[in-house]
């Protein structure tokens, strides 16, 4: 058992997005007491710790704060070295120049293993604790993920990328159905709650994962829905992409001939599962979403990086879908959520009906509403009693700047402190980070 000292910040209960301010927890001296199996024993101001745990010991992290990890629902492991790809243009372009081509040298074994070491690395310096990783083609770059992943006590859902069509340069990354679905089933047995046994207790889950409609044939997305009910009751997730940038959606539309990009995934939609991007989606589509449970991540920075455009913020999450974050490294540039919160805020202020997203909205956003998207609430997203305690101990001093901005607020004016910290902290402000209370940064 061991207590933090700090500043806790973080967005208590179960709320949705448009109560997120209203459940800001902003404790000055706090304390957060965690027990020996990772679970929150206590969580509130250090004053109001209970006789019991009066004698526990005691992590000084003052000045600092304590906030819930970061929770990515969209990234990719074999991208770990594509950010800020030269000479690829938009989407399609730029993933039959840069990234089919960059994939495909994760069929080296010793390759795909540095990769997913300098991965993991990566997200603990960013201090993602939980993430929905779009995985590798190659069933050995898999097993090196999952058992990185495990190594470095990270929780980690995972599937590998299933590409029956595509390209020239996509080649390398192309099976036929048969084995698209065997790969995934074994994936599934060998993985899916792999650490402990049971996927109620692990930090290792697997997903079923599609590339993009574009990457199968319509036979394929049929009989990945076969699949996926089957498995979709033992916790299952499903993951690929949706509505990114215009020229895929009208090719989407034309290959498959629905009326709507998301038709190619139905049976596939569920409280499990996470849908990439967004970007332009109708009416139709995000009620079909909000009304099966199925989640949006929202990657602000990578549709800057490759133009796909601006998912409206005010339509998008006023259609009731719940829309987490995620880096899209490699198209996204930043590992840091903070960093993509950053671009989220400006990106939709200067939306044509501007709006300023309340620094609660924005931590909700990269915490609370993914472990939502992942079916994990239950478990992480905040710093309440009950929890696993994934959280991280952010240290100003570490960067360079950081305190004195920091220093100027009334420490009571919550909103305007927390803005100021997701907005401007660094990597180099995360001193610790702690996946179920134990540590996993070096140190
Ligand atoms: N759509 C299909 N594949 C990808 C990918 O690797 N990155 C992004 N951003 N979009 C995709
Ligand atoms: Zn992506």
């Amino acid at each position: 058992m061991r207590a933090y000292r700090g500043h806790l910040f973080h967005i208590g209960g179960a709320p949705r997005l448009a109560q997120a301010s209203e459940h800001l927890v902003s404790v000055p001296d706090g304390a957060l007491i965690v027990d020996a199996d990772g679970v929150i024993v206590f969580s509130g101001a250090h004053a109001a710790v209970p006789d019991e745990l009066s004698h526990v010991d005691v992590v000084d992290c003052r000045p600092g704060f304590l906030l819930p990890g970061f929770v990515d629902t969209h990234i990719h492991y074999p991208q770990t070295f594509c950010t800020d790809s030269y000479g690829g243009g938009q989407l399609l372009d730029w993933l039959q120049r840069c990234i089919f081509p960059a994939e495909a040298k994760l069929a080296d074994p010793q390759y795909a293993r540095r990769v997913a070491q300098a991965f993991c690395a990566g997200r603990i310096s960013a201090g993602t604790t939980a993430a929905l990783v779009f995985g590798s083609a190659f069933p050995d770059a898999q097993d090196a993920l999952y058992e990185e992943s495990m190594r470095a006590g990270l929780r980690t859902v995972s599937g590998r990328a299933i590409q029956t069509v595509g390209p020239e340069s996509a080649t390398p990354l192309l099976t036929d159905e048969h084995a698209a679905i065997t790969l995934t089933e074994a994936e599934i047995t060998r993985w899916h709650g792999a650490d402990t046994g049971d996927p109620a207790t692990s930090l290792l889950h697997v997903a079923v994962v599609p590339r993009f409609a574009l990457s199968v044939t319509r036979q394929t997305l049929g009989a990945l829905g076969e699949l996926y009910s089957s498995a979709r009751d033992a916790g299952v997730y499903f993951h690929t992409h949706l509505s990114e940038n215009v020229h895929e959606v009208a090719a989407v539309h034309e290959v498959h001939g629905v009326q709507h990009y998301l038709d190619t995934y139905e049976g596939l939609l569920g409280p499990r599962s996470v849908l990439a991007h967004a970007v332009h989606c109708t009416d139709h589509e995000l009620a079909r979403m909000a009304e099966t449970g199925t989640s949006i991540a929202h990657c602000p920075t990578s549709q800057q990086f490759l133009g796909s455009g601006t998912m409206p913020w005010r339509r998008t999450t006023a259609s009731g879908v719940n829309v987490a974050l995620g880096s899209d490294v490699g198209a996204g540039d930043e590992w840091l959520l903070a960093r993509v919160l950053n671009d989220c805020y400006k990106v939709h202020i200067s939306e044509p009906a501007g709006l300023s997203i309340p620094p609660a909205d924005l931590l909700f956003t990269g915490t609370l509403a993914g472990a939502r998207a992942l079916d994990l609430e239950d478990r992480i997203g905040n710093l309440d009693v009950g929890k696993e305690a994934d959280f991280l101990v952010i240290d100003p001093q570490r960067q360079l700047l950081l305190p004195e901005l920091l220093e100027q607020i009334d420490v009571e004016d919550a909103d305007r402190l927390l803005f100021a910290l997701l907005l401007g902290m660094r990597e180099a402000a995360i001193a610790e980070v702690y996946v179920r209370g134990r540590r996993v940064s070096p140190g």
